[in-house]
């Protein structure tokens, strides 16, 4: 198996990756309450929920499944990746950016403060942070909340980042405003992209990469978050050009915690191998916990390394 890391703590630079630590369970669930209900424009709302005592504080990358209160239109949960993270008088408030897409987001856009919503988390593995190299944090769309998250984490390590940031219009650049005030203090440096040009650099993400990456410090630290199209494309890149790359990916999901198989993603021939390769109890015994082909999206992701995944056959 490819190792991966937890990025719970950060110290400032790491030359080594210590070895994946085997997964605990931290997840928990509990009855939180409406705090803000927003509009944050482009078709977005922003939600920030008090959590009670006793609830782990996420890390950047890692998600909630949201539940809501009966009577539901939805039976099952909706993911949804942490934006922010604060304390408050022993309390967590913990921060989202969604769009309302369909009847579980757009029952969700309905609440008002002081309402409840069931919550699970934090679930699943965030960026490793700690990882040596220039972290570069790359965003499509809604996918900027997270990396935002991650910024800030970086510059408490005292790590500054350069933050891509890009959309196909200028107007979808998703809270652009508070991108720019919350990297100021972060110390990140802001890199803008649009499809059309209509603001910063003309063309997509990964046309920007090619003309920043010669100005960086090598080794490339990738970490992004946006729709699939454009993940693949950033793996596709860091791939060819000797670059680490960790992306948030999303699936499907019911139950959020690895039983119910329902969130699968194909694992590349190099992650599968060595699950293969193993003596054929071993391989038994990993077959129970499910087929090496696939990886589960909510608890050996959402944040994979390029090299985990099949970039062909992803959706
Ligand atoms: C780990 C993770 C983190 C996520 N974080 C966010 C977030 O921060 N903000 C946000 O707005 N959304 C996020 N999502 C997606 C969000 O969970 C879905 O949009 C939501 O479940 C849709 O529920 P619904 O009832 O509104 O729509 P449904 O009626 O269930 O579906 C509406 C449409 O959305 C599609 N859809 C459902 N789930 C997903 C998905 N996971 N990815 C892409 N398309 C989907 C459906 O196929 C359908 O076309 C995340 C998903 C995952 C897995
Ligand atoms: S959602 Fe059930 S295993 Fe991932």
């Amino acid at each position: 198996m490819i190792t991966r890391e937890r990025a719970g703590r950060i110290p400032s630079r790491t030359t080594k990756r210590a070895p994946a630590p085997a997964a605990r369970r931290t997840w928990r669930q509990v009855r939180a309450r409406v705090r803000v209900q927003r509009d944050y424009g482009a078709g977005f709302r922003w939600l920030e929920l008090d959590l009670p005592a006793g609830f782990a504080a996420p890390v950047a990358g890692q998600f909630v499944q949201l539940l809501l209160a009966a009577p539901s239109p939805v039976l099952l949960p909706r993911p949804m990746s942490v934006a922010s993270v604060q304390r408050a008088a022993g309390r967590l408030r913990v921060g989202f950016l969604y769009a309302p897409l369909g009847a579980g987001t757009r029952a969700l856009a309905e609440l008002e403060p002081g309402d409840a919503v069931h919550v699970t988390g934090p679930l699943g593995r965030g960026y490793p942070l700690d990882e040596m190299g220039t972290p570069v944090l790359v965003a499509g769309g809604r996918g900027v909340a997270p990396l935002l998250m991650a910024a800030e984490a970086l510059a408490r390590a005292r790590r500054r980042c350069e933050f891509v940031f890009g959309a196909r219009t200028s107007e979808l650049l998703v809270g652009l405003a508070d991108a720019r005030s919350r990297l100021a203090r972060a110390g990140g440096r802001l890199h803008l992209a649009t499809d059309d040009g209509s603001r910063g650099f003309h063309g997509d993400v990964v046309r920007l990469l090619d003309t920043l990456a010669p100005r960086l410090a090598a080794p490339l630290v990738l970490h992004a978050c946006g729709p699939h199209g454009m993940l693949a494309a950033v793996a596709r890149w860091a791939t060819a050009n000797g670059a680490r790359a960790h992306l948030a990916m999303e699936s499907v999901m019911a139950c959020g915690t690895g039983v119910c198989r329902g969130c699968p993603l194909p694992r590349s021939s190099e992650a599968r191998a060595p699950v293969l390769a193993q003596p054929s109890e071993a391989a038994e015994a990993a077959a129970l916990k499910g087929n090496p082909e696939w990886a589960m999206c909510c608890t050996d992701g959402p944040v994979f390394e390029a090299r985990e995944l099949d970039w062909d056959r992803v959706e």
